[in-house]
């Protein structure tokens, strides 16, 4: 055991993340409409059919399996689950709501009642034990008539409809929780529009034009949410979530690094600069227009993304990404894409292991924002074994987020400011990317298994009582 002083702000939120469509389960429960998560099935097959132009969004149990249909049943366990959460002695939850609980359709004018119910519920039992809620408003679960009837975020009319929304969930739990995020990894949209945006590219040439308009459509209703949201709740925090990876040049010939410092300013930068500064970036001109994008941007939409500048960032961060430009997009080397670095280990699943990559990261944040950072996932998605007494090893996983939080604290000495650290799926669940469960990541175990068996059991882990520890010190004890 090392330990170490801790550089970790007296009131730094610790804490653990998950996602509404990952591990509710209880699908067709609460009067819940259908949602993208619940369309698509389990297993490494989901990979190919996110990006499918053929995909077609109906349920296939004679082909398929669907995992999050009962997700780890946190819908019915939560209880359970928030005391093992408070065992731990989190500060913070960071959650998701579901929208399709919410509006079963998303176009509806009354909310669901029922829907709106059980996170009250949920929330009410965070606060007694005196977890601080961080809610997420969308993350990868648009409600499938949206996407099917309107194209999703090609739609501007999905503005009108995510603002009701934003604005019934505010209302209701205004007195509960304090720290929102708008959009899940919103430039993941620019990989996966499916998950992010809710429509197919068909054809990769065509792709730039209605993706950018989609984006325009989110950042509008980000911009209407974080202002909406200052308005009924006026001590609320509300920030942006980005999926942040950093972008190394494969080495020091000047093409690589150039191109690598574009792959960074598109990726990371783009979004994060519209919501912390409220207008576009100057560098996405050129872009838009070698791409031939011609944004429809009607009167007011560019005063309204000044008026919902947000709060502070958020971020995801798993692995850094190394490019090369004669590789361009290839994806050969990690799981975003790049050339593989010749210095780091991969994850079970490719995901390439580089802690110093996230001082880097919050680093670069900090410099371009200066605004206060929320580490909101990082983690290590691995397979566990249950010993035959029961008891679950998961070493790698401890040193995996001993070295990130190491690294984080570097980062707070370099005088980056930090809100908290949430590390993901606290508790096993559906994997997002692949639909699997034995990726897993939490600190409690789920027994269910890729082939839907499992008895739902959950245990705790060794990183369980590591995380503990943490958490008690503050980050002294590593
Ligand atoms: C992030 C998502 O991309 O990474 C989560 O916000 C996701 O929803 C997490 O679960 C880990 O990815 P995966 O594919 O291992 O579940």
């Amino acid at each position: 055991m090392e330990t170490s002083k801790s550089v970790f702000p007296e009131n730094f939120l610790w804490g653990g993340a998950t996602a509404a469509n990952q591990l509710e389960g209880g699908f067709q429960e609460g009067g819940k409409g259908l949602n993208l998560a619940d369309v698509l099935p389990g297993g490494k097959i989901r990979k190919t059919l996110r990006t499918d132009p053929n995909f077609d969004y109906t349920i296939d149990k004679s082909t398929y399996t669907y995992p999050n249909h009962e997700g780890i049943d946190f819908y019915h366990r939560y209880k359970e689950d928030i005391a093992l959460f408070a065992e731990m002695g989190f500060k913070t939850y960071r959650m998701s709501i579901m929208w399709s609980r919410i509006f079963p359709n998303g176009d509806e004018l009354e909310p669901n009642e029922e829907g709106l119910k059980f996170y009250d519920d949920v929330l009410d039992e965070l606060l007694k034990y005196n977890i601080e809620p961080v809610v997420t408003l969308s993350h990868y679960e648009m409600p499938l008539h949206l996407i099917k009837e309107y194209g999703g975020w090609r739609s501007r009319e999905v503005i009108t409809f995510f603002e009701r929304y934003a604005r019934t969930i505010f209302e209701r739990y205004k007195d509960k929780v304090r720290y929102w995020l708008t959009f899940n990894e919103i430039n993941s949209g620019l990989r996966i529009p499916m998950y992010g945006l809710g429509f197919n590219i068909v054809k990769e040439e065509d792709k730039y034009q209605p993706t950018f308009q989609a984006f325009h459509h989110q950042f509008l209703a980000s911009a209407i949410a974080v202002k909406l949201g200052h308005e009924i709740i006026p001590n609320s925090q509300i920030g942006c979530m980005i999926l942040y990876a950093p972008v190394y040049a494969f080495d020091c010939k000047p093409e690589n690094v150039m191109f690598a410092l574009e792959e960074k300013r598109l990726f990371n930068y783009f979004c994060g600069d519209v919501h912390v500064f409220g207008e576009y970036p100057r560098f996405i001109n050129r872009y838009f227009q070698e791409h031939n994008i011609k944004l429809d941007i009607q009167d007011g939409d560019l005063e309204i993304l000044k008026q919902g500048k947000v709060d502070f960032i958020s971020l995801s961060y798993y692995m850094s990404r190394t490019e090369e430009i004669n590789n361009k997009g290839k994806g050969e080397g990690n799981m975003i894409s790049g050339v593989k670095n010749p210095y780091l280990q991969a994850s079970d699943w490719g995901w390439e292991i580089d802690p110093i990559g996230l001082r880097i990261s919050l680093n670069e944040l900090y410099d371009r924002y200066r605004l206060p950072l929320f580490i909101v996932e990082n983690g290590l998605g691995a397979y566990d074994e249950v010993e035959e007494d029961g008891s679950i090893q998961d070493d790698y996983r401890i040193n995996y987020l001993r070295e990130h939080i190491k690294a984080m604290g570097e980062a707070i000495q370099d005088g980056v400011e930090m809100i908290g650290y949430t590390s993901w799926g606290c508790i096993d669940l559906v994997s997002a990317s692949t639909g699997e469960m034995s990726k897993r990541y939490g600190f409690i175990y789920v027994d269910k298994h890729d082939d839907g068996s499992g008895t739902l059991e959950r245990k705790r882990k060794k990183s369980f009582y590591w995380y503990k520890d943490v958490i008690a010190t503050n980050g002294e004890k590593l």
